[in-house]
């Protein structure tokens, strides 16, 4: 079962820090069960990566799950799609490389449950200075361990740049799987096999051994279109079971929503968007807890 201690909840107690509670450490009570990761990702711009992370992150915390929504993306759509104002020095940047934390740099949003880790444009020269620092695989790694030892959340969403650059690769390094949003259309597939292709290659080099496609959503779906059809048959077909049930419907509430700084279950709640990310979330939910 994929469940938490209330660390917030022990705190309030007076209980402080789990090690402050003097019981065995395999107990059940204490062993909070650990912080998933998963990086939403595709190198294809567009299809729908920004829209999935902010709207099922604040559809599994409506759940009540912790959620941090983490914007690793220098476009910072997902820092505005939540309703966070983009602060220049307020990204991961720094934490990267060892100034100051991620913790630190974890802000509330309007949302309960939902924290986040904003971006803005500095992050755009943190793939070059990656690529010139030591283990320039696990900066991220390293920086968001302390987040996930915190047991502050259930699961922490990365929402990924568009491309397969050192940003992506650290986000890759990191996570416990993978969510690749896939647009209903014609070149959908299109960059597909280089990203199985790196994550095979990070597997084999012991970057992230047991990194895996935790599952594969269609997005922007158009049930008036045959192409649309065709798509989801296509995809369902190489991918079998790890392309979710939920298929996300093409919705202008859905393009909507950002402007307005605001999730699509607290934008428009009866929509048929707010539906879909609703359903997608029960599903992630039943696919973490049988892992
Ligand atoms: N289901 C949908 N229905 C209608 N519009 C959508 C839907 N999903 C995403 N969009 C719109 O499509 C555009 C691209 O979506 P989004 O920003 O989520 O993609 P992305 O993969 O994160 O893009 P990038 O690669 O630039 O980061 C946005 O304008 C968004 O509002
Ligand atoms: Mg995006």
């Amino acid at each position: 079962m994929w469940s938490r201690v209330d660390v917030r909840a022990l705190e309030s107690l007076g209980l402080g820090s789990l090690k402050t509670l003097n019981c065995p450490s395999n107990s059940p009570l204490i062993r909070p069960v650990p912080t998933k990761v998963i990086a939403v990702a595709n190198q294809k711009g567009g299809v729908g990566k920004t829209t999935t992370a902010v709207n099922l992150a604040a559809c599994l915390a409506a759940t009540g799950q912790w959620v941090l929504l983490f914007d690793l993306d220098p476009q910072a759509n997902a820092t505005s799609g939540v309703g966070v104002e983009k602060l220049e020095g307020a990204s991961a940047y720094r934490p990267l490389f060892g100034e100051g934390t991620l913790l630190e740099r974890i802000k509330p949003t309007a949302f309960e449950r939902l924290s986040l880790i904003p971006s803005e444009v500095d992050l755009c020269g943190a793939d070059m200075e990656l690529a010139r620092s030591e283990n320039h695989l696990q900066r991220l790694a390293l920086a968001l361990q302390p987040v996930r030892d915190s047991g502050k959340f259930d699961l922490i969403l990365v929402d990924c740049p568009p491309s397969l650059g050192i940003l992506t690769l650290n986000a890759f390094a990191t996570a416990d799987g993978v969510l690749v949003p896939l647009q209903c259309e014609y070149y959908a597939l299109e960059g597909i096999s280089m990203m199985n292709r790196v994550l095979t290659q990070l597997r084999a080099a012991g970057v992230n051994p047991h990194l895996e496609i935790f599952g594969v959503v269609m997005t922007m779906f158009d049930g008036r279109t045959k192409l649309s059809h065709e798509v989801v048959g296509e995809v369902r077909n190489l991918f079998g079971e790890r392309v979710f049930e939920t298929v996300i419907p093409r919705s202008t509430k859905l393009a909507e929503a950002p402007s307005f700084g605001k999730p699509i279950i607290h934008y428009d709640k009866y929509s048929a968007g707010s539906a879909a990310y609703e359903v997608l979330a029960q599903e992630v939910l039943e696919r973490l807890n049988k892992q």
